[in-house]
């Protein structure tokens, strides 16, 4: 899949890229965002959920794993798996539901932490990661369709 590397030198930087995603976003797409603790996984999935939706205070699945919010086009699905023991654990908390559309037409889902899924997560999702809070500037390498590549080589992070 194409990819690209992107700045990130603020949190309002990952949260715009994520609001900037909600345009690109169809349903079915499965997004991992990788990179480790506090690298700004939830705030982007925030800036992209408060794109679609509006909503502007969604929190972290941290404890209950995940968080499902309704859309015209599909649920959105975000999944925080760090807390997993077991690969097997996600299916309990619904990702096997997520991945299939469940009862619902597609859907959007969106997965912290996938390596603890391991290869319950599909091949082609879509890549996003994220470098360590350490890392100046912090930066997000993204594997996706062309033309999300496309459209992102125009994107700059706020001021
Ligand atoms: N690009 C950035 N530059 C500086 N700070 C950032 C950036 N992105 C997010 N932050 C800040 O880093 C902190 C951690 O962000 P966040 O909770 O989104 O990380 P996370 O990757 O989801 O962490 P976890 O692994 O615990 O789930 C927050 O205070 C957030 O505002
Ligand atoms: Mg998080």
């Amino acid at each position: 899949m194409p990819e690209i590397t992107l700045s990130l030198p603020t949190a309002v930087a990952s949260h715009a890229l994520g609001h900037h995603l909600a345009a690109l976003v169809t349903a079915g797409d499965v997004l991992t965002l990788s990179g480790p603790m506090g690298a700004g996984k939830t705030t982007l999935a925030q800036g992209l959920i408060a794109g679609l939706t509006g909503q502007t205070d969604a929190s972290s699945p941290t404890y209950t794993l995940v968080h499902r919010y309704g859309h015209a086009n599909g649920p959105i699905w975000h999944f925080d798996l760090y807390r997993l023991n077991h690969p097997e654990e996600a299916l309990e908390a619904g990702l096997e539901d997520a991945l299939s559309g469940g009862t619902d037409d597609g859907g959007l889902v969106l997965i912290e932490w996938p390596e603890r899924a391991g290869d319950l997560i599909p091949e082609d999702s879509i890549a996003i990661t994220l470098s360590a809070p350490t890392d100046t500037p912090r930066h997000v390498h993204i594997n996706a369709p062309a033309h999300w590549i496309d459209s992102l080589k125009t994107w700059t992070a706020p001021a």
